[in-house]
């Protein structure tokens, strides 16, 4: 349960969350019509800052173009309205959510017969995935280029994810990692995948994923860390040369994967150690040791 107290936004009035309602008709609703960010603010040395804010703005307003929503705030007041539910909330560190969706002016498939609201809530949440992960191949797969505009962060999308992700569960793993049409391994339910291999990274490249800004803060890391990154199709056959695997997401931050099943039943270990170095320069980031020099964060 969220705190009903909470003070989120809701378009243009700043409101407890039990006073933010919605009604039933909503078309994001009922047919997922919305797009979303999810985003963290930590407690660094000089103070709460968010993560990469400008990143995901960009991110949240290229969703919405795709889904032909208008949001009726510019980026610069999404920014400011996350920076200021931190301050009227309190919180040193939390996720925030932005959520962008057509309104219950009409329920039919029409372009412009919908209003857009704008919702934006903080909160509380620990890190979404456990320390290590046991993945399976996914029998579903992510949702396709010839489908929808795949790197665009629509929550319609999600349902791929969640029916993943549940026929994971159901299997007795802790995530799912979906391949794409031709095969290809795309990324999880909600986060971005590497392999590990001497210094060496590789990842999907962008197009049929999506394009994770932790993964992208990642690259960048580990190009300063020294090690090379390849961005390429892969195809589960290779994925046994690799020594370790990582997630990477927002909400999960860097997540070893300490095992991985195939379509056919063979279980590829892997060895967690390996993601260590990687791990801890990312802790270092976001924890209130860092030094900042990227200019990653927007503080408060
Ligand atoms: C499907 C999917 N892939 C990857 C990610 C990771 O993206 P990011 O690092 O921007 O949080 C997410 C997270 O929201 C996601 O939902």
């Amino acid at each position: 349960m969220f705190d009903e107290n909470l003070i989120v936004y809701l378009n243009g009035k700043y409101l407890k969350l039990k006073d933010a309602n919605i009604s039933p008709m909503t078309h994001g609703l009922h047919y997922g019509t919305g797009v979303f960010e999810g985003i963290r603010a930590y407690k660094i040395k000089k103070g709460t800052g968010i993560f990469r804010l400008t990143e995901h703005t960009n991110r949240l307003f290229y969703s919405a173009s795709k889904l032909r929503l208008e949001i009726s705030e510019s980026k610069e007041e999404i920014n400011n309205i996350c920076l200021e539910l931190l301050r009227k909330n309190n919180l040193e560190s939390a996720y925030i959510r932005p959520l962008i969706y057509f309104d219950d002016s009409s329920l039919g498939m029409k372009i412009g017969a919908n209003k857009t609201s704008t919702f934006i809530v903080v909160f509380n949440w620990p890190k979404y995935l456990a320390q290590e992960v046991n993945v399976k191949i996914s029998p579903l797969r992510r949702i396709s280029e010839k489908s929808t505009i795949c790197d665009a962060k629509i929550s319609g999308h999600y349902i791929n994810s969640f029916m993943a992700s549940a026929d994971a569960k159901e299997s007795g793993f802790d995530e799912p990692l979906l391949l794409d049409h031709k095969g290809a391994i795309a990324e999880g339910s909600v986060a971005n995948i590497f392999f590990v291999s001497n210094n060496n990274l590789v990842t999907p490249q962008k197009g049929k994923i999506l394009a994770g800004i932790t993964r992208q803060s990642v690259i960048e890391l580990a190009k300063d860390l020294g090690y090379t990154v390849q961005e390429k199709e892969i195809f589960s056959k290779d994925i046994v040369k690799f020594k370790g695997a990582f997630f990477t997401g927002t909400a999960s931050e860097i997540t070893p994967i300490k095992k991985i099943v195939l379509e056919d039943g063979q279980e590829i270990s892997f060895d967690v150690n390996v993601v260590e170095e990687l791990k801890e320069a990312y802790a270092r980031i976001i924890s209130e040791d860092s030094m900042d020099e990227k200019e990653w964060f927007t503080m408060i």
